[in-house]
């Protein structure tokens, strides 16, 4: 029977450079898109895909994604005092369960594929998922759960979600070689890290869910550094694809990426028209405020 992919690694050590200075005193993750920081966007959608267990790479300064995912009597007390209930309930229902959150700390800035090896005795021996709060997808369907019902169907193996990227930006992402593609699901040759265009084997890109399975861990232990001297999860992926089946999904969805200003304001404006308590607002704003550009 196949295995119920039952933890979520959240790599959240990176130090989010490209949004200084927000992120100077404060961890990019906690950036909130309308009202919810992007951490929590991404542990909702890791719970709502059946998720169980929640590991936190963390590194310094990111202590205030800790104090999120924790319960804060003060608050709790006071809102319950001045009657805001419904604030409470919101509060309180988003909290994972007590005992099921771990925070690893990275120490050393060396990579993705780093901090997914520090998670190795949390996960053990069991597939898991892997997301990257900086990409946030907008989508009827969380994109976790699309990857975890595609896996069922496909009777296991490794599933990388992707997408089309522009053919110039291909030195932004892992870039998949592809081979046998039913317009959904497209089976993976071969990974390379931000190749440049011309080197590129297509542009299809992997976006920040993965679910992998825990051999990923021995070729992570081994790596070399890869792109930016880093040690690479892609780099990984790619000797673990040559034993063990790897798919990539086309996910239903808007992806943004919030570790960049232009995505994050996208992100901002798109999740805003999505909510009914304030889109028509948003929306005459937009158009009045931008009517002469
Ligand atoms: C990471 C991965 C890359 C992937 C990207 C998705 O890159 O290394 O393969 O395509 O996330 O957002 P980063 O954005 O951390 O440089």
């Amino acid at each position: 029977m196949l295995q119920k992919v039952r933890k979520a690694v959240f790599p959240v050590g990176g130090l989010g450079t490209r949004f200084l200075p927000a992120t100077k005193a404060m961890p990019k993750e906690m950036l909130p898109v309308v009202d919810k920081p992007l951490i929590q966007y991404a542990v909702e959608e890791a719970r709502d895909a059946g998720i169980e267990e929640f590991i936190f790479v963390t590194g310094r300064g990111k202590v205030p994604i800790e104090d999120h995912f924790d319960r804060s009597f003060e608050l709790e007390n006071t809102l319950k005092e001045r009657g805001k209930l419904d604030a409470l309930e919101a509060l309180t229902q988003q909290l994972p369960g007590t005992g099921t959150v771990a925070y690893i700390r990275q120490r050393e800035p060396l990579g993705l594929g780093h901090a997914v090896w520090c998670a190795k005795r949390y996960i053990g021996n069991e597939p898991f998922a892997v997301i990257l709060a900086d990409d946030l997808i907008l989508s009827e369907k969380p994109c976790l759960s699309q990857m975890i019902s595609a896996r069922e169907d496909l009777g296991g193996g490794n599933i990388l979600a992707t997408m089309e990227v522009p053919n110039e930006h291909t030195s932004r992402y892992g870039i998949v070689k592809p081979g046998f593609d039913d317009g959904s699901r497209v089976e993976i040759k071969d990974l390379v890290e931000k190749p440049d265009p011309k080197n590129a084997p297509s542009n299809l890109a992997v976006i920040g869910r993965y679910i992998l399975e825990p051999t990923v861990f021995d070729l992570l232990e081994n790596q070399a550094r890869g792109a930016g001297n880093e040690i690479q999860l892609t780099d990984a992926l790619s000797s673990l694809l040559k034993t063990s089946p790897f798919y990539g999904l086309r996910f239903d969805g808007t992806r943004f990426d919030c570790g960049d200003k232009i995505g994050f304001l996208k992100a901002n404006i798109a999740f805003a028209l999505n909510r009914s308590d304030m889109n028509r607002e948003v929306a005459d704003f937009i158009r009045d405020f931008a009517a002469d550009l």
